[in-house]
């Protein structure tokens, strides 16, 4: 006499009950369990399809949506027994959908696998998340315009080698961050282009001999189309890795701006102030204002390059098609969102409490020679080729270094030893002024330039 275990939807084929280790060990339902709108929309969507070809009767249809839109409540009120005996999200469901609404329940699964299932759950997911990051990276944005705004025409040192390298304006500095905002928002549309196609009907590898419909699905879903083919679109995670990528990039802009304010915000550089709400103290040390919130951020950016190397990782052995070892991409996925999300919204929250500290941030363009290769140029525009410019220039900072002094403050005939051609007028582009509004060309520091580009980004972003 055997037993049969009886517990589960997928269990008759089974002389002995699972493993108590095993059944924990192999269950997924504490974390997939996040995706139940999306199975059931998705569930939603099979069972309306399922009946226009006459596999579901209209009442067994309406008890279905009936059966999920219970469901759904009782998930959202907390109230859903969530089982480990169900292993994922996808079985809980349906088991409590039988106990609901009987037969009709049972249907449901005609058709289509957990394979395709899981594939056409992460996808809505995800394509959710998207949704979320980029009202984020938006908000971001918005709150460098505006700083980048007040912050046009403040003069920092712009640096190479974090060493002084010339004047820019801090405007133009933050400009430079929202770029590369918008090369993430790029990145992240075409990847949802991507994202967007629809597995479900594939079953469980190859396909069903139902006369379904997955246009329908794919309509009912909002999916651009169906996929093209059942092997690929039960295992393909590619979509996953290309999500954790960009995510990655995203994370990775967000903690070089981190450094970077970590570093101004430091009493060596002293050029911001970052409020008191977005800092903590020490413990130990009654003087500290710690700038956590960008240190946590940068800090954050590792674990999500993780993920995306744990999803790679994931998926290179694996043999066409669905493997169990895809139920590992989760938690990496989801952390990824998760992360990308706070880590988005912290920053957005914080850039409006950051303010300059104007005066230092000038002392500080001041210090380095930073006007040297307006020198040069001024020298290039006498007639001088640039390379014997670069030359005198050198001359020029040699003596400024030795004798502690900055160019602008170098005497007219001391500067002349090393060039003739070099005459009063010099003094207008020596100082840190005459600098950046001379470099007013497209993507220039020039205050102008930089109003224009803010200008022209307020209106790119109208436009999405
Ligand atoms: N929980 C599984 C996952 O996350 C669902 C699909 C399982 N399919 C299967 N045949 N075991 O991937």
């Amino acid at each position: 006499m055997t037993t049969v275990n009886t517990d589960k939807l997928s269990s008759a084929r089974f002389a002995h009950a699972t493993d108590a280790f095993v059944e924990i060990f192999t269950s997924s339902i504490d974390f997939d369990r996040r995706m139940a709108p999306q199975d059931i929309a998705g569930s939603l969507a099979h069972a309306k399809m399922l009946c226009t070809i006459g596999i579901l009767t209209e009442t067994e249809r309406d008890d279905i949506i009936k059966g999920l839109n219970i469901i759904s409540e009782e998930i959202e009120q907390g109230t859903f027994n969530w089982s480990i005996k169900q292993e994922d999200v996808h079985m809980n469901i349906e088991a409590r959908l039988t106990e609901l609404v009987g037969l009709a329940g049972k249907k449901l699964h005609t058709g289509r696998s957990r394979n395709d299932q899981v594939a056409t759950d992460i996808r809505l997911y995800l394509r959710n998340e998207i949704g979320n990051i980029n009202n984020q990276l938006s908000r971001l944005q918005n709150a460098i315009l505006d700083l980048a705004e007040q912050e046009a025409e403040t003069v920092m040192p712009g640096f190479t080698h974090l060493q002084v390298a010339q004047p820019v304006t801090f405007g133009h500095h933050l400009m430079a961050w929202f770029e590369m905002l918008c090369r993430d928002k790029e990145r992240l549309q075409d990847c949802y282009k991507r994202i967007n196609i629809m597995p479900l009907g594939s079953a469980a590898l190859a396909g069903t001999s139902y006369p379904i419909n997955r246009q329908m699905t794919a309509d009912l879903l909002g999916f651009s189309r169906p996929s093209n083919n059942s092997l690929d679109a039960v295992s393909d995670r590619d979509f996953a890795i290309e999500f954790t990528a960009v995510g990655s990039m995203i994370m990775m802009h967000l903690s070089r701006f981190s450094e970077e304010l970590i570093l101004w915000a430091s009493a060596q550089f002293d050029f911001i102030d970052i409020a008191d709400a977005f800092c903590t103290g020490s413990s130990i040390m009654p003087q500290k204002k710690n700038p956590d919130v960008p240190e946590l951020v940068r800090g954050k950016s590792g674990r999500v390059t993780g993920h995306l190397i744990s999803l790679l990782m994931l998926m290179k052995g694996q043999p066409l098609a669905y493997n169990k070892d895809n139920q590992e991409d989760k938690e990496p996925l989801f952390d990824t969102a998760d992360t990308l999300i706070n880590s988005l919204r912290a920053f957005a929250d914080m850039i409006p409490n950051i303010s300059a500290k104007r005066e230092n941030m000038y002392n500080a363009a001041k210090q380095g020679f930073a006007t040297a290769t307006d020198l040069a140029d001024y020298l290039v525009g006498k007639g001088i080729a640039f390379r014997d410019a670069h030359e005198i220039v050198g001359l020029a900072v040699r003596l400024g270094v030795e004798s502690n002094r900055d160019l602008s403050e170098i005497s007219l005939p001391e500067l002349q030893q090393f060039s003739v051609e070099i005459k009063q007028d010099v003094f207008e582009i020596l100082t840190l002024e005459g600098s950046v509004a001379a470099r007013k060309h497209i993507g220039g520091t020039a205050p102008d330039t930089v109003f224009a580009a803010i200008k022209a980004a307020r209106e790119l972003m109208l436009s999405e």
